[in-house]
């Protein structure tokens, strides 16, 4: 079985082939659903402000740290929400521009293969992407 390392909160587990990134990370424990909220914010985006798995929140961003060739291709739902302005929110868009091809919706992914996962990379809007 394919295993999942959660590099922030030091947790490996292992996952059926096929498994969906978040339902796995909720099963272990680890709420993906951050947002950019801190505190209670933060608590609600994790229960009840956010889409449960339906794509199009943009909260449950990770990033595919190792192993992003054992998981499936962006699904039109996370190309809509990083590249287009059919999904409003601009956070996913900035996270999108500082990260690129790794960022992904733990929400629409699926692991075939030994993963490395970062839950909730900070965005950076001062970094050398954006207005430095
Ligand atoms: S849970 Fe909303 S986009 Fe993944």
């Amino acid at each position: 079985m394919p295993t999942v390392k959660f590099v922030k909160e030091n947790v490996v587990i292992e996952v059926p082939e096929g498994a969906n990134l978040r339902r796995e990370a909720l099963r272990a424990g680890i709420p993906l659903n951050r947002g950019f909220l801190n505190g209670f914010g933060r608590r609600l985006n994790q229960t009840i402000l956010n889409c449960h798995g339906m794509g199009t929140c943009g909260t449950c961003r990770v990033l595919i740290t190792k192993g992003a060739e054992n998981v499936n291709q962006p699904t039109l739902k996370e190309k809509l929400q990083f590249k287009t302005v059919v999904m409003p929110d601009p956070i996913p868009k900035f996270a999108y521009v500082q990260y690129g091809e790794q960022l992904r919706l733990a929400c629409q992914v699926k692991v075939f293969g030994d993963i490395e996962v970062e839950a909730d990379p900070p965005i950076d809007l001062f970094g050398e992407k954006f207005y430095a």
